[in-house]
């Protein structure tokens, strides 16, 4: 199976390294403005380069790579693209309809990774062909979603990495601001969150007993947790909403 990725960023080689690591059937062809960067992914993937995009290969599958923005400039390239191959589309706010007016004879699949679909330990939400969906499910988890729910999850699952480390890149500050080590607050985080984290998929408990697991009445964590919520009560609500007006822009 040939599979051409059409802009090689981070995310574009992140799915790509995930997809080659559970399926050794698969042949990379890699192409990107600055060719750099195809040589180093084709170089991860066991791939090749394509070095002229006037002269593209047939593919069963083509990866969309750039960003949402570049849409209408990049697609020109890519016109043609028949039954036979799939567009996987990894860009945020495009919908099925969106890209189907500029790959109208294509089967589309609609993907929302994040960074850890690499090492099989992330997550790549999905919407439209079933065949190249059911593999998604050996880049970690990998759920069907609605088109509405894509856009809400798009927070949780390709952007929440992002949340995690700008949290942690606080407490470090925080900790170095209080004379400490801002490298080991945040081997600590990881390791308390990495505790915190396994089994808890299967545990029964609500968030809110797990918390006041940890926090129990006129104690130091129930002190911190009433000093984030005075300070911004709704702070996880307005980012995820900030985010999710994004998208529509975005859309429009
Ligand atoms: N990063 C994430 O965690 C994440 C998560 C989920 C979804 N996504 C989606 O993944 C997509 C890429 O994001 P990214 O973070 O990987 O960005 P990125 O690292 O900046 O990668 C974008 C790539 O697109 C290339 N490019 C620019 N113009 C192009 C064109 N006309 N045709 C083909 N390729 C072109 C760029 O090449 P040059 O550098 O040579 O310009 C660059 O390699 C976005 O649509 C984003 O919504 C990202």
């Amino acid at each position: 199976m040939k599979v051409l990725v059409w802009g090689c960023g981070n995310m574009a080689s992140a799915f790509a390294l995930g997809l080659s690591r559970a399926q050794q059937d698969l042949q990379f062809i890699c192409w990107n403005p600055s060719i750099e960067k195809a040589q180093a992914l084709a170089k991860k993937l066991n791939g090749v380069v394509l070095a002229d995009a006037t002269h593209r290969p047939s593919v069963d599958a083509v990866i969309l790579g750039f960003k949402p923005q570049k849409l209408s400039e990049a697609a020109p390239a890519l016109s043609g693209l028949t039954y036979e191959t799939t567009v996987i589309s990894l860009l945020a706010a495009v919908s099925i309809a969106r890209l189907k007016t500029f790959f109208p004879a294509a089967q589309l699949l609609r993907v929302m990774p994040n960074l850890a679909v690499a090492t099989g330990n992330g997550v790549a939400l999905w919407q439209g062909q079933q065949t190249w969906g059911a593999r998604l499910q050996n880049l970690g988890l990998a759920p069907e979603v609605s088109e509405d729910l894509m856009d809400v999850y798009t927070l949780h699952a390709g952007c929440s990495p992002a949340f995690l480390f700008s949290w942690i890149d606080d407490a470090a500050k925080f900790a170095s601001a209080h004379g400490g080590d801002g490298e080991l607050s945040r081997k600590i985080l990881i390791k308390a969150w990495q505790g915190a984290l396994a089994g808890l998929e299967n545990d029964p408990l609500s968030m809110q007993q797990k918390i006041n697991e940890v926090a129990s009445k006129g104690g130091v964590t129930r002190a911190a947790l009433d000093g984030f919520a005075s300070r911004a009560p709704d702070y996880i609500d307005h980012g995820f909403a900030a985010g999710l007006k994004r998208i529509q822009e975005l859309k429009s």
